[in-house]
């Protein structure tokens, strides 16, 4: 659609008064760097397709044409050797309905496994719907966060009967090994265990020599059970679009899962097929630029939070949320402190751990700049 073109992901733009959540949550002096959506136009040629999307009359009921199953798929088998069959495929209007949905399947007495710290909503759900949740923590080995294999083995019961994986890892920014992944298929396959992965981070991979490996393709290789969630809302910056797809191979399972969206969650909204068709077909040169921005912030980012007294930050490698380990502030609440410094993080308690602040780098160059500058200024304050 559109010529090789430049994106700038540092122009500043203003988001106050439209509603964007982030914004709204502080007062103007505060820089949100919390809830994961980026402060990036986006690709010009997704809001060109819904423009002219709105040049017909009716927004009725829709579904996935062709067209978008196609571009579906294709991305699957270009950026992540997945060849899967389109009939594998259900759009939902995002994920974390889509992780309540899975949930639901399983019986009120079996337990759902998931490895802390994580992103909340999948502490949250099995709570909300009274499934019993076995908490994993990771465990930090060789500068790294990574699946405590016997933690995980000593915590499977009987009535176990789902994983929730965050893969990439929201919040601590890890990319699980093959070998890693492998052993949780094999693991959940010998204990009757679904696995339900969250990859919604799976485009933005920022470790160089990385890629990023789909639970579900180790799982067609085994035989195992898994339900994969995607969706090009934090790769394409679409997060009100509510845009995502569930890949579930199994014809049964996948039958159970749409039955239970059935009525409770509403069909995806028309635009959003017309985004997610636009985004992977004609968004990748976006996304390269993308890329190249983040890693240079987190570069920066890296090496400026090294230099601040008390602060440490783990390796990130993908997503574009830092782990910042606040634990040695000699202050009582390090959110808190942040905010009175003018910069809004997530709180690591939300996620499971109470000595961490997640900071959202996907801004501007100068934005990140003035958030680092009022956190080491504070820090300095301290003495
Ligand atoms: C791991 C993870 N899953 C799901 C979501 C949200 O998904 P959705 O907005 O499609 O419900 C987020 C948003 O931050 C996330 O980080």
């Amino acid at each position: 659609m559109s010529d090789p073109q430049q994106f700038n992901f540092d122009l500043l733009i203003n988001r106050q008064r439209t509603g964007s959540i982030k914004w709204e949550k502080y007062n103007p002096d505060v820089i949100p760097m919390w809830v994961a959506d980026m402060e990036f136009a986006v690709a010009p040629d997704i809001i060109t397709a819904i423009k002219q999307r709105l040049e017909h009359p009716i927004l009725g009921y829709t579904s996935a044409t062709d067209e978008l199953i196609t571009a579906t798929t294709d991305y699957l088998t270009h950026r992540h050797d997945w060849n899967i069959d389109p009939q594998w495929l259900s759009w939902v209007p995002g994920v974390v309905p889509a992780v309540a949905a899975c949930t639901n399947m399983i019986e009120p007495h079996e337990e759902v496994l998931v490895f802390t710290p994580v992103y909340h909503p999948l502490l949250i759900i099995p709570n909300k719907y009274s499934r019993p949740r076995v908490d994993v923590p990771l465990s930090y080995t060789e500068e790294r966060w990574t699946i405590d294999f016997d933690a995980f083995e000593k915590a499977i019961t009987k009535r176990s009967r789902l994983l929730l994986l965050c893969s990439p890892h929201n919040p601590v920014g890890t990319m699980f090994t093959a070998q890693e992944l492998r052993r949780v298929v094999e693991i959940c396959a010998e204990h009757n265990i679904l696995i339900v992965s969250d990859e919604i981070h799976c485009d933005l991979i920022l470790h160089e020599n990385k890629k990023h490996l789909p639970t579900g393709l180790i799982a067609d290789e085994l035989g195992a059970h898994v339900i994969t969630l995607m969706s090009p809302s934090k790769t394409f910056n679409l997060a009100g679009a509510n845009c995502s797809f569930a890949i579930i191979p199994d014809p049964e399972l996948r039958k159970q899962f749409d039955a239970q969206c059935l009525y409770t969650i509403p069909i995806m909204p028309t635009l959003s097929y017309t985004a997610t068709q636009a985004a992977y077909t004609h968004g990748w040169q976006w996304h390269q630029q993308l890329i190249e921005h983040l890693r240079g912030n987190l570069t920066y980012l890296r090496e400026q939070i090294a230099s601040i007294p008390h602060l440490w930050m783990d390796n990130t490698e993908a997503t574009y949320l830092a782990w910042i380990n606040t634990a040695h502030l000699p202050v009582e609440d390090a959110n808190d402190f942040m905010l009175k410094a003018g910069v809004g993080l997530s709180p690591g308690a939300q996620f499971g751990d109470g000595s961490y602040q997640r900071l959202n780098f996907a801004c501007s160059r100068a934005q990140l700049a003035m958030g680092v500058d009022r956190i080491r200024t504070a820090v300095d304050s301290l003495g």
